[in-house]
């Protein structure tokens, strides 16, 4: 059962973060009053570079304890790169919220939505429709290793991947049970375990082990190298359901997969700790824009979009159908007034998210 009330923290960051957000706002808000759900919100300015050139840090020292009493993080983007390096303020910010907090799954849905051409010839609207699981935590992007012999001719680099029981059971497990609440239950599991030898025959062997779990009897799950599975998601992406990968399969997947349905401005992602020992984050997928920001014709759906993922995640599983479809509807409509310019529309942020925000209460 989801916390009553859902308690969220809300952190616009920097750009086109701050114009966003307000819509994210109110489409959560119309679906809490639409669906009678209980909402609580907590604004922060920090981690954002405004806070940093006035505090000299992104975080306050208590953020840890002011952020973990929230179910969730809702956050816009972070990065002002022309005043703060993006190292300082991504590291600072958004990047230890993900690892301090142990969101060991991000989640990227890649739904072909409708009036957004895909870039791949011949798709609509429904036919592409699954959501890539990344392991968020270990794997390829581990920080042991070195070098030797620098700057002579033995030099020598080394950086190993890591792979815990831990790891690869809890990420598989969730994609797992995730496609189990899905219409189509179906997971394919991104390996590569005829090049590298010791830790993908590893990730294999333990889907072997977790499939066979009698609570996942009915999900389907199948398995391919990576090179081949990147050529089918652009070649067949009507095959997928739950895809599930490692760090790096996961990162490249989790961008291939979503540039195959249109749009930046659209996408949405979580990070997530499905236990719930530490708040969860959804975001949109872009950045702080600095070349759109201030002009008020940013693209709002990515963060109202993170807003649905939010909702369905803590099992408000209704309002989340609900918030999809009002997205749909007015996407679908097409209306340039309405719509933004990246999709080729003459709208602005607020037509756009106004629209939603109606739409979510038209559908409910
Ligand atoms: P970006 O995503 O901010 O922008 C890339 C391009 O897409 C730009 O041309 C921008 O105008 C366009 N775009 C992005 N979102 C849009 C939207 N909602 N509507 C319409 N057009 C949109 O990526 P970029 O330029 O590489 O990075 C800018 C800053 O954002 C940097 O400081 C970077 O570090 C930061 N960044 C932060 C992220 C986060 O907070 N999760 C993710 C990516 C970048
Ligand atoms: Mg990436």
């Amino acid at each position: 059962n989801p916390p009553t009330p859902l308690k969220i923290a809300v952190i616009p960051g920097d750009g086109i973060g701050t114009e966003v957000m307000p819509h994210g706002l109110h489409c959560l808000r119309a679906a809490a009053s639409a669906y009678n759900l209980s909402l609580q919100f907590t604004h922060y300015a920090f981690a954002s570079c405004a806070y940093y050139l006035t505090h000299g840090t992104m975080l306050p020292a208590d953020w840890k304890a002011l952020l973990s009493t929230h179910d969730a993080i809702y956050f816009g983007a972070v990065g002002m790169p022309n005043q703060v390096p993006d190292h300082i303020s991504a590291w600072g910010s958004l990047l230890r919220f993900r690892r301090e907090y142990d969101q060991y799954v991000n989640l990227r849905p890649c739904r072909l939505m409708p009036g957004v051409p895909s870039p791949l010839s011949g798709k609509r609207a429904g036919d592409i429709d699954f959501v890539v699981v990344r392991e968020n935590t270990e794997g390829e992007y581990s920080s042991i290793g070195g070098r030797i012999f620098a700057g002579t001719e033995r030099e020598t680099v080394v950086q190993e991947t890591v792979m815990t029981r831990v790891g690869v059971d809890r990420i598989l497990r969730y994609a797992l049970e995730l496609a189990k609440r899905r219409p189509r239950k179906h997971v394919t599991s991104a390996t590569k375990s005829n090049g590298i030898s010791i830790t993908m025959p590893y990730w294999d062997e333990r889907m072997d082990v977790l499939r066979a779990e009698p609570e996942f009897e009915d999900v389907r799950v199948d398995k391919f190298h990576i090179d081949i599975l990147t050529a089918w998601m652009v070649l067949r992406p009507e095959q997928f359901d739950v895809v599930v990968g490692s760090n790096l399969f996961g990162d490249i997947l989790s961008d291939l997969g979503p540039a195959c349905t249109g749009t930046i401005g659209i996408a949405p992602s979580a990070n997530i700790n499905p236990e719930g020992r530490f708040p969860s984050l959804f975001e949109p997928v872009h950045g702080s824009a600095p070349d759109i920001a201030g002009k008020g014709i940013a693209n709002p759906v990515g963060m109202i979009w993170a807003g649905q993922m939010l909702l369905e995640h803590f099992g408000f599983g209704e309002a989340a159908k609900g918030v999809l479809t009002a997205i749909e509807n007015v996407l679908g409509r097409g209306e340039v007034g309405v719509l933004t310019p990246d999709m080729k529309g003459e709208g602005t942020t607020d037509t756009l998210g106004r629209a939603i925000e109606r739409e979510i209460f038209e559908v409910a």
